[in-house]
């Protein structure tokens, strides 16, 4: 027995895990690169920090600030990596401090290959020499991303930086981002607490923009591709839609239904604005209180599509204590009338095993945007403004 113990134990990291806990709800935070790409600095991160706790945004349940790719400058002599001396000449152990000191947690970018996307140092081959550095500095979350790396195989190479940060001793959450090529949803429970399923968010609701070899898709072709995805998602390990939009441009109606949508699918929310500049109907949207609790909802469950009828799309999430939540989509650019009519409809999840027979009880709902409320016993009657939703919590069910 001794000897298998000792057998086990040298073989190194042979029970190392992903931190637990970590992200028993999808993690929820901001990151620099939607907006800013490689122009950030420590300014820019202290004052997002400022921004996320004075806009309400950490009320809201946003916690995470990222750093995202170009905080990085060379290795020194021993390999150790530094931050940018021009960018972040006070370190990064500084702004963690600060950042923690603000209540808010501090995260960082890395790549599995020798370079990041851009062109920065990446891991490879200083895998635990740099988790250990993180963990000296205080990083509480660290997204690790896929350029460079041909050859390599992706569940091992993601498995050694979990290890690396296992040994370093410090819970970080782990995000893979190697945009679903190599199926990360099957081996990604084990490995990370979230994975990138898809190329890059690309700032527009129903497009797809494709310059030489890279794709960015808008937000219907992300949504299109989760379909299949849903049954690995749970408490500890999502599928990750990319890092928001919202605010960056789009419409406030598209980015309402942006928003609900990563929200219903249990996506992590990663704010890609400008939080120091934001507008107050961005700032609201951000802050809607009903559509993050179903989000951040403890079931944990990603939501299915329960109906899809041209342009329109329902899709329902069930929730803790018997609720859902229930999401009308028009995908369309031109308006539609809704006419839903509950009791024609049964609603079923084979994966967490609820259903509802709307002829059989009735349920309130409130609408998490236009905070209207009533009762599954009529019709459900509204007016959908193009690429808009109407996301509903059901409570209940009522007294028939
Ligand atoms: C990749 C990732 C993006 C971002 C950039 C940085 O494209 O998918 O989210 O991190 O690299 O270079």
């Amino acid at each position: 027995m001794l000897g298998l113990l000792l057998g086990a134990a040298a073989c190194g990291n042979s029970w190392a895990q992903k931190a637990e806990g970590l992200a028993d709800t999808p993690p929820m935070g901001w990151n620099s690169w939607n907006k800013f790409a490689c122009d950030i600095d420590e300014r820019l991160i202290r004052e997002t920090a400022d921004a996320m706790v004075k806009q309400g945004l950490k009320d809201a349940g946003f916690q995470y600030v990222n750093i995202d790719d170009c905080w990085h400058g060379q290795r020194d002599a021993d390999g150790n990596i530094q931050p940018d001396p021009k960018r972040f000449p006070s370190g990064i152990k500084a702004l963690a401090d600060y950042v923690h000191g603000k209540g808010l947690k501090l995260g960082i970018y890395s790549d599995a290959g020798a370079t990041t996307c851009g062109g920065h140092p990446g891991s490879r081959g200083h895998e635990y020499q740099d988790a250990l550095t993180y963990a000296r500095w205080g990083i509480d979350y660290v997204k690790y991303d896929w350029c460079d790396t041909p050859g390599l195989n992706a569940e091992a190479a993601y498995t050694t930086m979990r290890d690396a940060i296992a040994k370093a001793g410090r819970p970080m959450v782990f995000s893979v981002c190697e945009w679903g090529m190599s199926k990360p949803w099957d081996w990604g429970g084990q490995v990370a607490h979230m994975w990138r399923t898809t190329p890059d968010i690309y700032n527009c609701f129903d497009c797809e923009y494709s310059p030489g070899f890279s794709v960015g898709l808008g937000v219907l072709r992300i949504l299109d591709k989760q379909a299949n995805l849903r049954k690995f998602a749970g408490p500890g390990r999502w599928n990750d839609m990319d890092m928001l939009e919202v605010g960056n441009g789009m419409s406030e109606d598209e980015d309402r239904a942006h928003l609900s949508i990563w929200a219903m699918m249990a996506s992590p929310l990663i704010l890609g604005n400008d939080l120091r500049s934001m507008t107050e109907s961005t700032r609201r949207i951000l802050t809607n209180p009903g559509v993050i609790a179903v989000n951040q909802d403890k079931l944990g469950v990603q939501a299915l599509r329960i109906l899809a009828d041209g342009p329109l799309e329902v899709y329902a999430k069930p929730l803790e204590g018997g609720q859902w939540a229930l999401m009308f989509l028009n995908r369309s650019n031109q308006a539609l009338d809704l006419r839903h009519d509950w009791k024609a409809h049964l609603m079923n999840d084979d994966l967490s095993k609820r259903s509802v027979d709307f002829k059989k009880t009735v349920y309130r709902w409130s609408d998490l945007w236009s905070k209207k409320t009533g009762d599954t016993s009529g019709k459900l009657e509204a007016r959908l403004a193009p690429h808009s939703v109407l996301m509903l919590r059901l409570t209940g069910p009522a007294k028939p």
